[in-house]
């Protein structure tokens, strides 16, 4: 399915600077966007495969590429003819080139790399973490610094101190399982279709969060870690007892109580960040923040706290290319383009700027 989202909103200005063209196939969506050189977003393509993994239950690399593969030249010709421009209108091709499957990631790179080649045009390398970091301004381009960034994925549960745009500090990390994880084995565990952790939203939303009480795993800690494998094994043995015992249980309230404990520790995690960082602006990115209870838990949260919060729209949590363009924009800027062997790579270490990680956050008391 292919997801249309673009603005007509360009000035002269604009159409005068050119356009960069983001693609992104680290999974299982082949996206590509275009965004002007001001910064407007212009077209934002999205072609899921939910369909293809549907029956496997998860994402099957090899059908991932191919798909990507068949998608890739319809979804760029979209992006680009939404955004109303020519493909000679596109000045630069920013790519995610990891982290991600590698097959997939060898797709988007490969065409972009191609494209930019015929076009004689330089091409950027996007890490998608960064790219996620970029959605929280896409659509808040005065988003204030010093914050404190959530990044919530299938892949990875990071939390950033942002002290100056693109600079960023990790401060806290899943030590196993990333949250997007703990919904879709859990709903995986819940009988529910892939993709789980929308799934699980669903269903959750006609249950009692109070009616089954999880773990909350590492909330007692002082750290900024998080940890959600032990929760996962509590839902196992919570429905293995359910079954041995023959009991009778909503899975609707099961769905909201294990949904709630994963929210629960995201949010005091993420505030005691806040406070610890002493920042007033908090940025909550990734698919895991398109969750209707994490969004409302951190609405009223930031509410009585007195704090910014920035939650991109749905489209823009889950992956999609118009977070790559704008990662691929602020590269574009500082003149960082790729040469023409650099390659998609898997496991991408992050190349952010000064990254540092905080080890020490876990023996601080708060
Ligand atoms: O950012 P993303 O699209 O891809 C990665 O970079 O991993 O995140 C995908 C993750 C999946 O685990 C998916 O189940 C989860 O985000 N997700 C959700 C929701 N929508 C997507 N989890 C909970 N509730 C949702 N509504
Ligand atoms: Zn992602």
């Amino acid at each position: 399915m292919i997801q249309r989202n673009h603005s007509n909103a360009l000035d002269r200005s604009s159409a005068e600077r050119g356009y960069l063209l983001g693609i992104e196939t680290s999974c299982d969506e082949t996206a590509a966007a275009v965004l002007s050189l001001d910064g407007v977003l212009c077209s934002n393509i999205v072609a899921s495969q939910h369909e293809v993994h549907r029956r496997f239950g998860g994402v099957v690399p090899e059908l991932a590429s191919r798909k990507h593969t068949e998608q890739i030249e319809d979804v760029v010709q979209e992006a680009v003819c939404c955004a109303k421009i020519k493909l000679a209108d596109v000045k630069a091709i920013a790519v995610t080139q990891g982290p991600g499957l590698a097959g997939a990631l060898l797709v988007g790179v490969s065409f972009g790399k191609a494209l930019a080649y015929a076009q004689s045009i330089p091409w950027v390398a996007v890490n998608h973490l960064e790219g996620h970091l970029a959605s929280a301004w896409l659509e808040q381009p005065e988003l204030n610094t010093p914050c404190v960034i959530l990044v919530v994925s299938g892949g990875h549960t990071h939390v950033y101190f942002v002290p100056r745009f693109q600079e960023y500090h990790l401060i806290g990390r899943t030590l196993d399982d990333a949250a997007g994880e703990a919904f879709d084995k859990g709903a995986k565990m819940l009988g529910l279709d892939f993709p789980g952790g929308p799934a699980l939203d669903q269903l959750a939303r006609s249950g009692n969060p109070q009616a089954v009480r999880f773990p909350r795993p590492y909330l007692n800690r002082g750290g900024l870690n998080f940890s959600f494998s032990g929760l996962k094994t509590s839902l196992l043995y919570y429905l293995r007892d359910l079954k041995k015992n023959d009991k009778e249980c909503a899975l609707a309230d099961v769905a909201a109580g294990y949904q709630e404990a994963i929210v629960d520790v995201l949010v005091e995690k993420t505030f005691r960040a806040v406070r610890r960082y002493k920042v007033e602006t908090v940025a909550v990115v990734g698919g895991v923040s398109a969750n209707s209870r994490l969004r409302t838990v951190l609405k009223d949260r930031s509410a009585e706290s007195g704090v910014q919060l920035i939650v991109p729209s749905l489209g823009l949590c889950t992956d999609n290319a118009a977070m790559i363009a704008t990662a691929g924009l602020w590269a574009y800027d500082r003149g960082d383009f790729a040469s023409w062997d650099v390659d998609a790579k898997a496991n991408l270490q992050t190349k952010l700027c000064h990254l540092v990680e905080a080890t020490d956050v876990e023996v601080v008391n708060q």
